[in-house]
């Protein structure tokens, strides 16, 4: 079995210049080896595991399939949403096999010099029920599968080789999604001396943060007598802006204070990040050196300002997300993060919050980096089930620790600005729920005193007569838009946080007729139409939410749900098989924006225009009938146009809910040809204007990669939109051909998705049909430098490739 070696780990302190190695982060990362199922003495030293796969870690055990509709059958009523009579449910957690026994085992060398040190292995998430073995003999477990924890292993190590090996289990009936299964985020080895700062010991804040000047307070927790603590922060260019010793502490608690004169003040709009040093000092000898990355921001919550960043007002322009990344499932993937992010940033989204557990490490650096206001939750259940086996089974006994380990971790990071304790607990009814309310938000206000807790609150009546909402530092409303102000007048707070919003539902490049309002809408094929205007029994449109945003300057923001579509929960169609994933997505599951996200960014973008027509223009079979032509636009009016002929002019008005955001022209006939939009200004000068035309048979393929320069280290992703058009160039949005994808040189399939909730081509095979004309293809990068090219061919089509470099 691959063995490594730590003589040659990084050294964490890129600062310095003459970095003496005094601490040592390694990412087990290659050279695992997995079993699925249980495997008697797996734990022990020498046991035979050359048999078993060869992975790499983060790895989901799960995505690779199949669907299978027996895996996460249920007879349930989802009292949440308000069923009273159990129904036979397909799909919940995206039908993939995630339950049962799965197996990790690695091996890395502890050269003799090391002995003597303190050795910490950290998880950033297991899931899940991790026990932990080293060389045979058990070293810890924990239970939650979206914990951070590490153990302490120093004594129950040797130099030369150790054998680590985790078991992981999941039971049926414990997720409400897809939860993904194995070791889904890093693994990491920590080597440092007995004196030492302590793991998350670093705590800084800005309790004076405005653009005179800053105090940036840093408290550091160490072990170890009579040592003094040098801190150094550095700008964003790398240069020290200011120093600090001490020498004074006290519980082995060093408190600095730190003046930063006119600091560059973190926003999503300008994510500016320093870095501080801190070194660790015994006599003359380093002991320990730490490198965190902050922001300089200051936030507050009131009744008269509502939520402001550096003093300012603004309402949070969020969305909620689940942690899979769709066809990667579970396993993290920074590249893959940040693609996401970048979609959402040019939709104008400000603000993520992570439902409904915590966020992965490099999501929050990424936010920090580019720029998001973060809500970071911990738990979609407390003592009370929601599932059977869901987290109810560790409340008692972990979730003080996994709230500690969730603040600790994460605390430096700036983006973070509000902590969630949970959502839509059933403990919101009866007092018992009120108090453990109030007992989590103390540890969250023990553990950090400068962020206010939230959380997601569905049974709002209940809450308002328990108490329960009162206490929260943020009431936070799941849905129930007809609550607001109710909700506002009898909480104390004085404001009231969309905490999750709309659940609207669709399919991308699908659309249905007649186009009405309507709830829990299902049709044959099961999919939900892009007109928008379909919801569920316990949510609501976009609208509802806008109209209580713009008009209520007590409601401080929205978190949408969602974002993008997730592996599970296929609401409308969880009694319909096959459908396995989400259609509340802006965003469908490969990435690809369905019309809903034009709606949202002709709001949320206030940089760029928005000028989006739907539906498509190919309705053979609808010649002469009515076919509503909508338009999301950042304009307030425009006039459409049918093969030249003018429909009208539609101007935003305040009539109804849609027609306040939405440009609609709801009688158009159709006939093939080119539908046009030309956007007008207030003095009806014609401004910006869009087409879509009628498309004729599919004849070639198109590639857009997002990037065509990978890094060379075996994770770094390209995702490559595949589309269909004709032979003038126009994009066919029905087409659903079988296509297949190959790649060679310095790089291989990852793979595929189409974003259509009911297929069941599994995302690893290099084959997959069109959804709504499109798909994406995942293409990684190898270790090693080179051209990658992937080639995309389809029956009858042409066919079409594309060259990547990593370097
Ligand atoms: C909410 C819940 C989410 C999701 C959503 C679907 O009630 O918090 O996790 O289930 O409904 O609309």
């Amino acid at each position: 079995m691959f063995t490594r070696i730590l003589f040659s780990l990084l050294i964490s302190c890129s600062f310095s210049l003459f970095a003496q190695q005094t601490r040592t982060v390694t990412e087990l990362h290659d050279g695992w080896k997995f079993h699925k199922g249980e495997a008697e003495e797996a734990q022990a030293e020498n046991f035979n595991d050359t048999k078993w796969e060869q992975v790499t870690v983060p790895h989901d055990w799960a995505i690779y399939g199949p669907f299978d509709k027996e895996i996460d059958k249920q007879t349930v009523a989802i009292t949440q949403n308000g069923e009273k009579i159990p129904t036979e449910k397909t799909g919940r957690t995206g039908s993939l096999p995630f339950t049962g026994t799965g197996w990790y085992r690695t091996t890395f060398e502890i050269p003799e010099f090391e002995v003597g040190k303190k050795v910490i292995l950290l998880f950033e998430g297991a899931m899940s029920k991790p026990q932990v073995y080293l060389n045979g003999e058990k070293v810890g477990e924990w239970a939650y599968g979206y914990a951070y924890f590490y153990f302490d292993i120093s004594e129950k190590l040797r130099s030369g080789e150790n054998t680590l090996a985790v078991k992981l289990h999941n039971e049926e009936f414990s997720s409400r999604w897809y939860p993904g299964a194995g070791l889904y985020r890093n693994v990491s080895l920590i080597v440092k001396n007995q004196e030492s700062i302590n793991q998350w010991g670093t705590f800084i804040t800005t309790p004076i943060a405005n653009e005179e000047v800053a105090k940036v307070n840093i408290k550091t927790d160490f072990s170890g007598e009579h040592l003094r603590l040098i801190t150094r922060i550095y700008d964003k260019n790398k240069k020290q802006i200011a120093q600090l010793e001490s020498a004074e502490s006290f519980n082995n608690q060093f408190d600095q204070n730190i003046k930063i004169e006119t600091p560059n003040l973190w926003s999503p709009e300008t994510p500016y990040l320093y870095t501080a040093v801190s070194q660790l000092y015994s006599g003359d000898i380093l002991k320990d050196e730490v490198t965190t990355k902050f922001g300089i921001r200051s936030i507050s919550y009131s009744a008269e300002n509502g939520f402001q960043l550096n003093g300012k007002t603004r309402k949070f322009k969020g969305v909620c997300l689940h942690h899979d990344l769709g066809p990667l499932g579970t396993a993290v993937n920074k590249s893959a993060l940040r693609r996401q992010m970048n979609i959402l940033k040019d939709l104008g989204c400000d603000a993520i919050r992570s439902a409904h557990n915590m966020p992965s490490f490099e999501q929050l650096e990424l936010a920090d980096e580019m720029g998001f206001l973060f809500l970071a939750e911990s738990f979609d259940e407390w003592k009370k089930p929601k599932v059977k086996n869901g987290y109810n089974r560790f409340f008692d006994e972990y979730a003080e620790q996994d709230v500690v380990n969730l603040v600790r971790a994460t605390r430096n990071h700036p983006s973070i600005v509000m902590w969630s304790a949970g959502n839509e607990v059933p403990d919101q009814y009866g007092s018992e729920g009120v108090k453990r309310a109030k007992w989590l938000q103390e540890i969250f206000h023990r553990e950090d005193p400068t962020r206010p807790v939230t959380v997601g609150m569905d049974q709002v009546k209940a809450t308002m007569e328990s108490g329960f909402g009162a206490i929260l530092d943020i009431p936070g409303l799941n849905y129930r838009v007809h609550l607001y102000k109710e909700a506002y007048e009898k909480f104390p707070q004085g404001f009231i946080l969309g905490s999750e919003t709309a659940s609207t539902v669709s399919s991308r490049g699908v659309y249905k007729f007649p186009a009405e309002k309507a709830s829990m809408k299902e049709y044959p094929d099961f999919q939900s139409s892009s007109y928008d205007l379909e919801y569920c029994s316990w949510s609501n449109l976009p609208e509802d939410d806008f109209i209580l945003q713009d008009d209520k300057p007590w409601v401080i923001g929205e978190f949408v749900w969602t974002g993008f579509d997730y592996l599970g929960e296929p609401t409308p169609y969880d009694t319909s098989w096959p459908s396995r994933s989400s259609y509340f997505g802006m965003v469908d599951l490969a990435g690809i924006p369905k019309d809903r996200y034009y709606l949202y960014r002709s709001r949320w973008n206030t940089e760029e225009e928005t000028l989006h027509i739907l539906p498509h223009w190919n309705w053979e079979g609808r010649e002469g009938k009515k076919t509503p032509v909508f338009v999301y636009t950042s304009y307030d009016s425009a006039e459409l146009f049918v093969n030249g002929k003018s429909q009208g002019i539609q101007k935003k008005k305040d009539s109804t809910p849609q027609t306040r955001y939405r440009l609609m022209w709801n009688d158009v006939v159709y006939e093939p040809g080119t539908l046009k939009v030309i956007a007008l200004d207030q003095a009806g000068n014609p401004v910006a204007q869009k087409e879509v035309k009628t498309a004729g048979k599919p004849y070639a393929l198109k590639l857009d990669a997002d990037r065509t320069t990978l890094k060379a280290d075996g994770k770094d992703l390209s995702f490559i939109t595949v589309s269909v058009v004709d032979k003038n160039g126009n994009p066919c949005p029905t087409a659903t051909n079988q296509l297949n994808f190959k790649v060679t040189g310095a790089g291989s399939y990852r793979a595929a998705c189409n974003g259509d909730a009911t297929s069941l081509e599994i995302f690893h095979k290099p084959t997959m049909h069109l959804f709504s004309g499109k798909l994406v293809v995942l293409v990684q990068s190898d270790e090693e430098a080179g051209s990658i090219n992937l080639k995309v061919s389809g029956n009858g089509l042409k066919n079409q490739s594309i060259d990547l470099q990593a370097k």
